[in-house]
């Protein structure tokens, strides 16, 4: 495991933009498995930038994100599908093709997880994958005690997910009550993973999910079992990690 820790919030999403674009440079074609959330827009901003100055090329770029609120559809302001569209993919040349995103309105929900698994399997994998780190230690909408073995399932979001996000909606009772994610499994499988982690009210469970047991209730614990993980932070979120203990 790899910890680098950045100055601040920017200097956070410089370092994650650079990585993220090395791997496109690197491998045009690659999978990017990607993140919504606070934690991630400014390394998407970072790369629109680099893209404007004509410093990186996603044309052939495949995209998976981990996760999308059930029952939003891809136009609703608050879906996944829009946040991305809007931080990212409409300021790029992304092939609308390329791009996977659950379906929050799929009339099946077993079915329209199968299909996303596939999906992630007929792409051979995810390359690198982008991942945020939730105040209660969940990684995508992977809630404490789900089974680390599941793929992409539908998940009912705690009381605690739901007062997080419900900041972005008019009113909590607005708030969806039930996501699909990607399962830890399909995480885990990702050739490379990038954390990224911002804020001093993140520190206690970057602590407890990196310097503790490795534990359903801490689902980013998993990541300890991970040969390829990078984490980018900024000092305040990494205050309690002790370098010594997380290689
Ligand atoms: P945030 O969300 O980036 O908005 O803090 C992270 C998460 O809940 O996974």
């Amino acid at each position: 495991m790899r910890i680098i820790t950045a100055k601040n919030y920017e200097d956070m999403s410089r370092k994650a933009a650079n990585i993220i674009s090395a791997q496109i440079i690197m491998n045009p074609k690659c999978v990017l498995g990607l993140a919504t959330g606070s934690t991630p827009m400014g390394a998407y901003k970072q790369l629109v930038d680099w893209y404007n100055k004509d410093d990186l090329d996603f044309s052939m770029v495949r995209t998976v994100n981990l996760d999308e609120y059930k029952g939003l559809d891809a136009n609703h302001e608050q879906s996944y599908r829009h946040f991305m569209d809007s931080h990212l993919f409409s300021h790029v040349n992304m092939n609308p093709d390329h791009v996977n995103i659950p379906n929050g309105i799929a009339a099946d929900s077993r079915l329209e997880c199968q299909r996303y698994d596939d999906v992630i399997a007929g792409l051979g994998g995810i390359d690198l994958q982008v991942l945020g780190i939730g105040l209660n230690g969940h990684i995508a909408f992977n809630e404490p005690d789900i089974a680390f073995e599941k793929k992409t399932h539908l998940v009912t979001l705690t009381q605690s997910t739901i007062a997080a996000n419900s900041r972005l909606f008019n009113d909590i009772s607005e708030v969806p009550t039930s996501a699909y994610t990607m399962g830890i499994k399909n995480i885990v499988q990702a050739k490379m993973i990038l954390l990224i982690v911002s804020g001093e009210e993140k520190a206690d469970i970057m602590y407890e999910a990196f310097c503790g047991p490795v534990t359903p209730a801490v689902p980013a614990s998993i990541l300890q079992m991970h040969n390829q993980v990078i984490i980018v932070g900024d000092a305040a979120a990494l205050a309690k990690l002790s370098i010594n203990t997380t290689i």
